[in-house]
This record gives C-alpha cells, structure tokens and sequence, in this order.
C-alpha cells in the first residue's frame, strides 16, 4: 500500500478501519469456503481427480487467507495498545517508505532481516516510529558525509527469548563527549529549527514500555551503530490453517462439546465435521441461547466466536469463570480477528485456546482431544 504523504492522521485511520472490514468481510466466506473443502478431502469415496480438484480449491483459498491477513495486519497498524505483530515486517515496512530518501541520498543499503522472528506483542505503531527515528538519524548523519562510502545496514535477528535489531551508518559518527546525551530530550546538535532532539529521547521511552533496551555505539568519522533488545511476548498459542497437519487424534466418545457462532455454514461445518469424530455437538447462534441451555447439557468443551450479535465471546468466558469453572478451562476461541486490539487483548489476558479463521480443521480436532482429556 502506498500512502500520499499528506495524507492525515485521519484518512489513515479511516482507510485502517476500511481495509479492517474488508478484510474481515472476506475473512467469513472463506471460512466457509476452507472447511467445506476440508469436509470433502475427508471423504475416502472420491475418485482421484476430484481431491485434485479439491486440494486446488483449498491451496488457492489459503492463498486468499494469506492476502486477507496481510491486509487486516497492514491495517491495524495505527495506534493501538498490545497486538501480535510481526517485527521484520514492520522493519521493512519502515524501509520501504524511505527507499526514495535512501537511495536520493546515494546510500547503500544492507538489509538483512531473519525470517520468523517471531511474533511478539507490541505496540506496531510505536515500534514504526521507533525505526523511522532511527532511519531518519542514520539518513540525516550520511547526508552529512562528504566523502567515502554512504552505506546503511538494517539488521533484525532473533537471540534467545530476545530481538535484536541494529541499524548501523557510516556517517560522522558521535562525538565522545556528546555520547552520554543524546538519549535527552531535547539534545540535539543539528541547526536551530532542524531538529527538536526528540527523536532518540521518544525511541528509548517506547522500547523500554515494551521492556527492551536501546544503545548507541560510535566511533569518530567511521559511524554509529544503534541495537535495539526486544524482548520477544509470545501471544498465546494460535492455530490456523496454516498449523502443522495434526497426527492420528483419538476420537470423541459422544462428548458434549458446545458451538457458539452467528454464521450458519460455521455451525453446520463444525457440527459435520466433530459429529464425523464421535462427538456431539450442540450449537447456538448467540450466547444467551447458550446459557440458557449449559446448565442441562453436560457439556466437555466450548467452542465460540468472538464477535457475535448480543454477547461476546468475552461475556461467555466470564458466565463460564463464574457459573461453569470447569467448562472455562475448555474454552476454544475461534477468531477471524486476533490481531484486533480487543481480541489480542482478551487472548492476552485469558490465555485462551484460539483458532484463527480460516481453520484447519484437524487441528481442532487435535486441540479439542487435548482439551478434553487433560
Ligand atoms: N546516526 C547518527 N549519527 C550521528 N549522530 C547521531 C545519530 N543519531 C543521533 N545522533 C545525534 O544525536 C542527537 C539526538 O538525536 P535525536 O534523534 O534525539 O534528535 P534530532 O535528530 O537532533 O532531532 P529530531 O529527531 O527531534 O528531529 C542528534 O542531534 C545527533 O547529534
Ligand atoms: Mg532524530
């Protein structure tokens, strides 16, 4: 996505909530779409040519999931608290919106970012304008250059429970004695009217809200080096289509499990599909149906959306905490938008199994068994 720089803080924040929807319109009918795929590559009466077929039409709706979720991350990425975010994206996001200064400017780039990361819980917004500081800074000292080589390396790796990204110029450097401050507000050595001396002051207070450390290394005339440590927050587990495919599951043994979710084609999949492994499945459109019947059911598991007409999935949780204790530690999550503040706030939070929509659905039933037998 490409956004005009004059574009408000308003414009952006309504296109977000656009592409937010959209993305969560589509999200729904390729659930629908990805289980009664899988329903049919179950079956073991196809002919041959057909699961080909079917195993296209599954291939290039995860496709689709893809795409969607890379548009609902894109748009979440404004303001917001704690989300599960992915922190080389959001690197090279950021270097992307500078290429042209970069390459105006006739540096050379180095970008190294190591793949899977790893998600972590933060703040997407903040940690943009973390890297657009920095990135700035490393521009502005190699503009200043005016001889040797311009060059710029942008570096992302995973230590341990800990990220590691650095951003290293060969600009002027810093010099000793101004070492100890520049981390101040408002220290700066640029000209009156060029620099507030925020930036770096602004960077070190939203890495340590996130728990992490910010330092800057130089040496005179040769550049500087800024490495951020960033301690990495695993969201609570996630299964989604892309999950592993799950190993022999032992199957239910007409175990109540109750379905919570407003959309028909959802209801009728999971009750298909989990009524196909030996369960029973009793499933409700809206919670307050579901309370109404838990207390004559017997029920062994609770799968529910979180967005539904009336009461939440959050508001099931909490009947289930306070009237069904047992029932609570039993919960499933099921989710076309975890990365939404309030739902990456309610996993957060609770620690709830999740399944991210669009599902696969032999991980839930792995999930399901696990649930139920421990
Ligand atoms: N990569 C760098 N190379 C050399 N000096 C740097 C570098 N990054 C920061 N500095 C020094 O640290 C000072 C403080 O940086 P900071 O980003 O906080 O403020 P600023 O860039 O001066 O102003 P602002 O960011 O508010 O526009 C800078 O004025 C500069 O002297
Ligand atoms: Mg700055």
């Amino acid at each position: 996505m490409t956004l005009k720089e004059d574009a408000s803080p308003d414009d952006l924040r309504a296109l977000g909530d656009m592409l937010a929807g959209v993305a969560h319109e589509i999200n729904n009918p390729l659930t629908s779409i990805l289980g009664y795929a899988q329903l049919l590559l179950a079956r073991t009466d196809l002919p041959e040519e057909a699961r080909e077929d079917i195993t296209s039409i599954l291939e290039e709706s995860r496709r689709g999931a893809k795409i969607v979720h890379g548009i609902s991350s894109m748009a979440r990425r404004r303001g917001g608290k704690r989300e599960i975010c992915d922190i080389s994206e959001i690197l090279a996001d950021t270097v992307k919106i500078n290429a042209q200064r970069i390459s105006q400017t006739g540096i050379r780039l180095d970008l190294s970012l190591e793949r899977n990361i790893g998600r972590t819980m933060a703040d997407p917004g903040q940690l943009q304008q973390v890297f657009m500081n920095l990135i700035t800074n490393a521009v502005q000292a190699l503009q200043r250059k005016n001889s040797g080589e311009r060059s710029l390396r942008i570096a992302a790796r995973q230590r341990g429970e800990t990220a590691v990204i650095t951003i290293e110029d060969t600009g002027p450097g810093i010099a000793p004695e101004h070492m100890a401050r520049i981390f101040d507000p408002f220290f700066t050595t640029r000209e009156r009217g060029q620099g507030m001396g925020l930036g770096l002051s602004l960077s070190r207070a939203i890495i340590a809200g996130h728990g992490g450390t910010i330092r800057a290394e130089s040496r005179v005339g040769e550049g500087a080096t800024f490495r951020i440590d960033l301690p990495i927050v695993e969201p609570a587990p996630i299964m989604s289509y892309e999950a592993e495919p799950a190993g022999k599951t032992p199957p239910g043994k007409g175990e109540v499990i109750v379905v919570v979710d407003d959309e028909r084609t959802n209801r009728d999949i999971f009750k298909r599909f989990l009524e196909g492994r030996g369960y029973r499945v009793e499933a409700f459109s809206n919670v307050e149906d579901a309370i109404q019947a838990l207390p004559g059911l017997s029920a062994r598991a609770v799968i529910s959306d979180f967005k539904l007409p009336g009461k939440t999935g959050r508001d099931l949780y909490a009947h289930l905490g306070s009237r069904h204790p047992d029932l609570a530690k039993k919960f499933i999550l099921i989710s076309g938008d975890v990365l939404s503040e309030e739902v990456s706030r309610f996993i957060e939070e609770t620690r709830v199994a999740v399944i991210e929509k669009p599902f696969a659905l032999d991980r839930l039933a792995e999930r399901l068994a696990d649930i139920i037998h421990r």
